[in-house]
């Protein structure tokens, strides 16, 4: 949500900025905008896609070796030019971006109003520049004034600030947004939202911590607590590198990452099958197998299609591992006052880690003292440094904003912590084997449905012009349902709905005629036989149906307008594979209504603010 990063060092800071923030526009894509420092203060910004400012920059290049950039994800204010970051003081001497909400903005902006301040924007933005400037007294260092200012804020933020008062220097802030830092050769530095950001100039990244502030001069850094303590941050590095975010020949990264998928899934296993013991190794908790006996129940807590993915989860804990789960919408949890027993851990699933959300949720738990455990994809995020411990899905970075191969690891990845708990509870080791096998086959299998990429392309064309879709699923298949509906809705803007398959006739059933597609999940699980009386009901009123099924299906012949066939697994890992064509014909179905793809109107990546 909003994408920040700068640059400090010999080279030209325009061109390095606008690399950094192609890479951060996932974040947000309403406006954007840069601020470099040449004796005086140089802004060029443009509402609408970063190809905007792109041109802009074009035909006039801001001069300076210090900058920052901004792409914004509107939360205050539309996306104009005026409301574009960065937001600068009065007398054009401090320039600021900011990635987060400031809840107290309406008040500071009363004061300040009072005081003289004029307000050009109706950003919580400006009120940081004009709070700066008014508290910055003659002679001191840039970073004394921001930190000053920030301790009169409340809310989130991740901030990145410059000025000509004291000109060689960036200074940055987070709490709540996240932050980091990335240290180049020969001095350089750069800050960005995520890595993605500084990836081309270096892979020694520093994280900071919420409650940090920092200083990034020409030849080093400094960060410190809010406070005014000194810190030191630990340098970590990057470990996946610059072509694992470029498009690598496919037209958009939703398709790249779909056919990545028998490789994210290969990763997110590897090293952690034991065949002979039915189990799986797991680095990340397996110091902690004494918490994790103690754990009586499980809560769940993530937003989107994490969420789907903690639904799957929790079908499978409780079937196998025989533990109950609850699974519970983070922005539910956080504001609700759950019973939260001893012996309840608090599993946060989150392909960014930086969903504001969860993270409140995660720290809500934390504070009633539970243990708290994350499934996360990005290393070094938050949820990833806050929970107690967790497992890294290794997906390698996720662009498009429709979540496709991180959806299909974190469901690997809950197979892989369900094996660990059953084998120390209830599942034997035959049970595990099973298990261990079918996991094995998967990748393989997901190359077996990406073969049918051109049926569903196909299948997308014939109803790329329906108004509405219903997708209907039982058991591991109504998560999936919910997710199918999910990815037709976020890229190709076509109205859908996922629900339980027998929940149909209370309800969805009023809306089926000839002119709605339904879409079924029926593969060969313990209720395929129910759902094939699903399809008959459907059937009876003229639905179209399209059916997912994992073999011939011969009862459906005749029956269903559409099939479309999967390979055969268990029925826990069914949702990997039946998952993937449902990701296909909404990535199709986009395509050919002409929508972003990678960037869907009002949606963003990582969503960290409330
Ligand atoms: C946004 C994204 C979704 C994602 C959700 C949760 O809404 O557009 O694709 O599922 O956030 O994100 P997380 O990073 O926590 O998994």
């Amino acid at each position: 949500m909003c994408g920040i990063v700068g640059y400090i060092g010999d080279a030209e800071a325009a061109s390095i900025l606008l690399a950094g923030l192609k890479r951060l526009e996932y974040r947000g894509y309403d406006s954007a905008g840069i601020a470099t420092l040449d004796g005086g203060l140089h802004v060029v910004k443009r509402p609408g896609k970063l190809s905007a400012l792109e041109e802009a920059i074009a035909e006039d290049p801001p001069a300076g070796t210090v900058g920052i950039g901004h792409t914004r994800w509107a939360t205050h204010g539309a996306p104009t030019e005026v409301n574009a970051h960065p937001h600068t003081s009065a007398a054009a001497d401090i320039a600021l971006i900011h990635n987060g909400i400031f809840e107290n903005a309406e008040v500071l902006r009363a004061q300040l109003a009072e005081e003289g301040y004029t307000f050009r924007s109706e950003t919580d933005t400006e009120v940081l520049v004009h709070l700066i400037h008014r508290l910055w007294e003659d002679g001191e260092p840039l970073e004394d004034a921001v930190a000053r200012a920030l301790r009169l804020v409340e809310g989130a933020y991740g901030i990145a600030v410059i000025s000509t008062r004291d000109p060689d220097k960036i200074v940055v802030a987070r709490h709540g947004s996240p932050l980091l830092i990335g240290v180049g050769p020969d001095g350089s530095l750069m800050a960005g939202s995520d890595a993605a950001a500084v990836v081309e100039l270096t892979r020694d990244v520093v994280y900071l911590d919420d409650g940090d502030y920092a200083v990034l001069e020409r030849g080093g850094y400094r960060t410190y607590r809010l406070e005014g303590v000194e810190v030191d941050r630990t340098v970590h590095q990057i470990t996946w590198d610059l072509e694992a975010i470029e498009k690598g020949g496919y037209e958009h990264f939703m398709l790249k990452e779909i056919f990545e998928q028998p490789s994210s899934l290969e990763d997110v296993m590897r090293g952690r099958l034991l065949e002979e013991e039915g189990d799986a190794r797991l680095g990340g908790i397996a110091d902690h197998q004494f918490e994790l006996g103690r754990v009586r129940r499980i809560i769940i807590t993530a937003c989107g299609t994490s969420w789907h993915a903690g639904l799957v989860g929790g079908y499978m804990l409780e079937e196998l591992a025989r533990i109950p789960v609850s699974v519970e919408y983070a922005s539910e949890f956080r504001y609700r006052n759950p019973v939260l027993e001893e012996g309840t851990l608090v599993l946060a699933i989150s392909q960014s880690g930086e969903t504001a959300d969860t993270l409140a949720a995660l720290r809500e738990a934390k504070r009633r003292g539970l243990t708290t455990m994350g499934i996360v994809n990005a290393v070094g995020s938050t949820i990833a440094r806050e929970t107690d411990f967790g497992i890294y899905l290794h997906a390698g970075p996720e662009i498009g904003v429709a979540s496709t191969k991180a959806f299909t690891s974190q469901m690997v990845a809950l197979a892989l912590f369900t094996l660990f708990m059953g084998r120390r509870r209830h599942l034997s080791v035959v049970q595990g084997r099973e298990m261990v096998h079918a996991l094995r086959r998967l990748p393989g299998q997901v190359q077996e449905v990406l073969a049918l990429n051109e049926e569903l392309k196909e299948l997308a064309g014939a109803y790329a012009d329906a108004r509405n879709f219903l997708y209907l699923g039982r058991g591991y298949q109504f998560p999936v349902a919910l997710e199918g509906a999910l990815k037709l809705k976020e890229v190709s803007y076509i109205h859908a709905e996922g629900y339980p398959a027998a929940e149909m006739k209370h309800g969805p059933i009023a809306l089926i005629d000839e002119n709605m597609p339904v879409v079924f999940l029926a593969p060969r699980d313990p209720v395929y036989g129910k759902v094939v009386s699903n399809i008959e009901e459907v059937k009876a009123r003229q639905g179209r149906i399209i059916a997912v099924v994992s073999d011939d299906a011969p009862e459906l012949a005749g029956k269903v307008d559409h099939l479309i066939r999967v390979p055969h697994t268990i029925p826990p890992l069914l949702p990997v594979l039946t998952t993937v064509p449902l990701q296909l014909l909404a990535y199709h179905a986009a395509v050919l209504r002409g929508a972003d793809v990678d960037q869907p109107r009002n949606l963003a990546k990582s969503v960290t603010v409330e």
